[in-house]
Parts: C-alpha cells; structure tokens; sequence
C-alpha cells in the first residue's frame, strides 16, 4: 500500500471532503422515454467528484479518467437524482473519487440505485501541471481497503494507458 507521507501536505480524511449534491429532475433533462439522460448524470457526476477533489487536495483538478458506468434504474422527470462523492485512493498527483448516485421520491423517500462511478482526477498548479496531493488518512479498515482497492484499480488503468 502507498506510504501516507509524501512531501505534499499532511494527509487528509476522507470525511473532510465528501461531497453531497441533489438535482430535481425537470423536463429539460429527460429523453423521450422520461428519464434523465445518462449524459446529464455523467455531467453531474463529474460535477459532484471534481468539487470532492478539489476539497482534497485544495488545488483546481482536472478528470483524467472514467471507469466503466452501468446505469441501473432510472430517474424520472419530478424525481430527484442524489450523488455523494468520496475520496477512495490517492496517488502522487491523482485521485479516484467514487461517486454513488440514487434516485429518490421525495413524496415517499423511497431511494434505489442509479449509478456507481468511478473518476480519476489529477490536481494541477497555477501552470496547469500535474501537481502533488495529500495523501488519504488511513485512519480505518474501511479507508485502507479503500486505498488498497484503488490501487489495484489505478494499475488496469495505467496497464491500457495509451
Ligand atoms: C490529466 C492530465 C493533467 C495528465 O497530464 P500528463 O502530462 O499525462 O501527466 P502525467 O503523465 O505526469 O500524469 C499525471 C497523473 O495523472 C495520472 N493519469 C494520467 N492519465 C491517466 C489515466 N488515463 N488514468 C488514470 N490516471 C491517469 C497519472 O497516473 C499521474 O498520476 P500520479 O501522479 O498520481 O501517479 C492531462 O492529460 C490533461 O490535462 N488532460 C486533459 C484533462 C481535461 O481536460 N479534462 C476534462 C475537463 S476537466
């Protein structure tokens, strides 16, 4: 597993910089069939994660990377789309930032799954070069799990990087 320290700032927890976001579903997002478009929760998703690695590593961080996305059930217009971002692993310059979106009817409180992402950012300087972060607090079982996971995930990636 990757050692905490790493000459950037001192490592943070993964409770400092989750990140919640609820979106009403309107007209204006859905396809014809009523539902939101999956490009709509992509921009949403990108959205919610960027300003989740952004509160990580107090830089601007651009997305370098999408895992796979599996959309489960829809979301309809009148509906509400609910995303939580976390910081799942950290690397030098980078992050994966998970992001798990539900759908809720707000008149029962009835929540299914939608969509589970998985986004890589890479934080940069003023010169728009990658740059380093804090690593994630290995404070828990569940956090080194984390960080063990994504690095095993970060290595598929990097092995089909173009
Ligand atoms: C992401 C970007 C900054 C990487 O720049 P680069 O010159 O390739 O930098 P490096 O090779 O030094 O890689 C920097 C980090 O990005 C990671 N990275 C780059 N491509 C990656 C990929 N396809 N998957 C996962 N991580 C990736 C590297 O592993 C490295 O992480 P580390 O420092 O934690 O080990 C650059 O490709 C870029 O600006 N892309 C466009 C981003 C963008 O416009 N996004 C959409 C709008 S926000």
């Amino acid at each position: 597993m990757t050692e905490p320290s790493r000459g950037a700032a001192a490592p943070r927890p993964q409770s400092a910089s989750v990140t919640q976001m609820t979106e009403y579903v309107l007209p204006q997002h859905t396809n014809a069939l009523g539902g939101v478009f999956g490009g709509q929760i992509m921009a949403w998703i990108d959205l919610c994660a960027a300003i989740c690695a952004q509160r990580h590593s107090g830089r601007m961080a651009v997305t370098a990377f999408v895992d796979d996305l599996a959309f489960e059930q829809p979301v309809r217009v009148g509906e509400v789309v609910r995303l939580e971002a976390r910081v799942t692993a950290t690397f030098r310059t980078s992050m994966e930032i998970e992001v798990v979106v539900q759908g809720e009817d707000a008149t029962t409180g009835r929540r299914w799954p939608c969509v589970t992402a998985r986004v890589t950012f890479v934080a940069i300087d003023a010169e728009r070069r990658p740059t380093p972060i804090p690593a994630l607090l290995l404070d828990t079982d569940e956090v080194k799990a984390s960080q063990a996971a994504g690095e095993t995930r970060r290595a598929e990636r990097l092995s089909t990087r173009r």
